[in-house]
């Protein structure tokens, strides 16, 4: 019995290795900011169940200021879904950026949690030129480029698209802010770009 079981363990321990997919927790991840003193919440720092955002509604129960920033938005010759000039992130990329823009701290919350504490750090990571990162915020159209998987084998293979016509690429298609297992939360492994490959036929 004693060796069926660690030969069980042994199994399970194998498929994890072997980098299924399996869920792990935002708790202890480096989205858990309850390190910060500002709440025990982990949750808090981006959801709240009342008073949420009204402003920015394509993402749930949102509990963050949104970035008064202006974004240069990716842009090039061959960009054929491009949104267009003037164009601006949106819904959960701009979620993603009321951290991650840099402009604003930790603690620009909405609806302060009874235990909440000031402070005044910030993130950083992509600031305002995302010129020199992937594009995001304009709707997935294999209309306008015949190079690119359909939209639903897209979403088939774990990578949502966003906003009302479910149709936008966002940080949070590629990226899944609650689970740190693959690492850099990403929501499928990009281990010899298979992430890149289930959208681009290249
Ligand atoms: C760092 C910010 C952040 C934290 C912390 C966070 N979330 Fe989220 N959450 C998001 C964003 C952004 C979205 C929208 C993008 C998406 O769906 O992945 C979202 C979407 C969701 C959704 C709807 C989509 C889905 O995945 O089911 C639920 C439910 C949710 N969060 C629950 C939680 C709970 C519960 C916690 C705390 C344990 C939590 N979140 C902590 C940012 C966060
Ligand atoms: C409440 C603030 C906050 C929000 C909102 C937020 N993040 Fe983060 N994120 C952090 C912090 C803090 C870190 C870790 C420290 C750092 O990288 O500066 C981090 C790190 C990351 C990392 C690197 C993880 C690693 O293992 O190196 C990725 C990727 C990331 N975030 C993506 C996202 C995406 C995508 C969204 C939106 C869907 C998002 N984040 C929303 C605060 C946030
Ligand atoms: C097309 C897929 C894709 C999209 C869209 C995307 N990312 Fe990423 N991101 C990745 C991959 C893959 C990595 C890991 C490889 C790397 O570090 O370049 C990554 C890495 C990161 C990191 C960690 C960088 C580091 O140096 O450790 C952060 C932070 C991040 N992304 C945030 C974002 C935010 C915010 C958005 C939206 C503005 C976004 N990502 C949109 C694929 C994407
Ligand atoms: C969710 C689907 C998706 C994923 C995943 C994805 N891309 Fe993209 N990518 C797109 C779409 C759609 C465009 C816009 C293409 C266009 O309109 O020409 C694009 C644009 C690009 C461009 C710019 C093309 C141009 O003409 O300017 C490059 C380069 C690129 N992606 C590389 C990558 C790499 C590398 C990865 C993996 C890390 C990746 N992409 C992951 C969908 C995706």
């Amino acid at each position: 019995m004693k060796k069926k079981l660690a030969a069980l363990g042994f199994l399970l321990v194998s498929l994890v290795l072997s980098g299924m997919a399996v869920a792990a927790s935002i708790v202890g991840s480096s989205h858990d900011l309850t390190g910060t003193g500002v709440s025990a919440s982990v949750c808090v720092f981006c959801h709240t169940p009342h008073n949420a955002s009204t402003t920015n509604l394509t993402t749930p129960l949102w509990n963050r200021v949104d970035t008064t920033s202006t974004f240069q938005m990716y842009d090039s010759p061959t960009f054929d879904m491009s949104p267009g000039a003037g164009s601006q992130p949106a819904g959960v990329s701009l979620a993603c950026l009321s951290c991650h823009d840099g402009s604003l701290s930790v603690d620009q919350l909405l609806n302060q949690p009874a235990d909440f504490v000031a402070n005044a750090d910030t993130v950083g990571g992509l600031g305002t030129d995302l010129r020199n990162d992937h594009p995001i915020s304009f709707g997935y159209n294999v209309g306008l480029d015949p190079a690119f998987e359909p939209a639903g084998t897209v979403v088939a293979s774990g990578l949502p698209l966003f906003g009302t016509a479910g149709d936008q690429v966002e940080c949070g298609t590629c990226h899944n802010v609650h689970d740190p297992a693959i690492g850099k939360f990403l929501r499928i492994s990009n281990t010899a770009s298979a992430m890149c490959v289930a959208c681009h036929i290249k």
